[in-house]
């Protein structure tokens, strides 16, 4: 048997879901269960990276959630302004790199302004990598990995012999490991559109706590859970 450093995961990927819940359990609006949602993404992403896990994806808002009332998308949208430009100071004292995965139409000005100078602030960063996914869709992005492909192709840039799991994926947002362990909160057992090419063989967590109670003792549960796991990646 390995010793339990050597099965870390690399990448660990979190559906962070069931903050509206969490709130309205408690009879608060849906906002304040985004809010307690971000002070635990802020302390468990350090405790993860700290770990000595490589990268931590996490689903922050998917294309769909546009489709959510005005006020909660402004909501959320002012709180990630908030977020980058405030409270995330702690990552970069951490060393860690913060990445996003998504479109950025039709994002504001001011978020996309946040989100870039917290990239461009982390850029040389070497603990470990937040990649949050923000007006994210796994369809979405294969779609337009296949798009930047077929633009490489007929620029001549691009032999189609070569395309491989490892070349494709440097078409992808981000050119990230596979994702070993995925971890969905709240009770639902479903991928919801999260990174279908990333999630080939990893393994799946559920747990029906929602995500602002994810705290570091959720999340070795869960990664215990993981090593129980017999990972055979199609082979026996
Ligand atoms: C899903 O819960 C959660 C979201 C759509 C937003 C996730 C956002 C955060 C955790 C806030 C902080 C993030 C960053 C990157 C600063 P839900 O609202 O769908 O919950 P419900 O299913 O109970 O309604």
């Amino acid at each position: 048997m390995n010793n339990v450093e050597d099965r870390l995961p690399k990448h660990v990927a979190i559906i962070m879901d069931g903050n509206g819940r969490w709130a309205q359990k408690r009879g608060y609006q849906r906002s304040m269960g985004h809010l307690e949602g971000s002070k635990t993404l802020e302390k468990l992403g350090i405790y993860i990276l700290k770990k000595g896990i490589d990268v931590l994806s996490v689903f922050a808002f998917s294309t769909e959630n546009f489709k959510r009332s005005k006020e909660e998308v402004d909501y959320l949208m002012n709180l990630f302004i908030e977020m980058f430009t405030k409270k995330f100071k702690k990552l970069q004292k951490e060393g860690i790199k913060v990445v996003f995965s998504g479109r950025r139409k039709p994002l504001r000005d001011d978020v996309l302004k946040a989100m870039d100078e917290m990239e461009e602030k982390t850029k040389n960063n070497t603990k470990g990598i937040l990649n949050i996914c923000l007006n994210y869709g796994g369809q979405e992005e294969l779609i337009d990995a296949s798009c930047k492909i077929a633009e490489d192709y007929k620029n001549g840039k691009l032999d189609l012999v070569s395309l491989n799991k490892e070349s494709f994926s440097k078409y992808l947002y981000r050119d990230l490991p596979p994702i070993d362990l995925l971890i969905r909160t709240s009770g639902e057992l479903r991928i919801s559109n999260f990174m279908l090419y990333q999630m080939a063989y990893s393994e799946m967590v559920f747990t029906d706590v929602y995500f602002p109670d994810f705290k570091e003792k959720e999340f070795d549960a869960a990664l215990e859970e993981y090593y129980k796991r017999n990972r055979r990646f199609g082979g026996n």
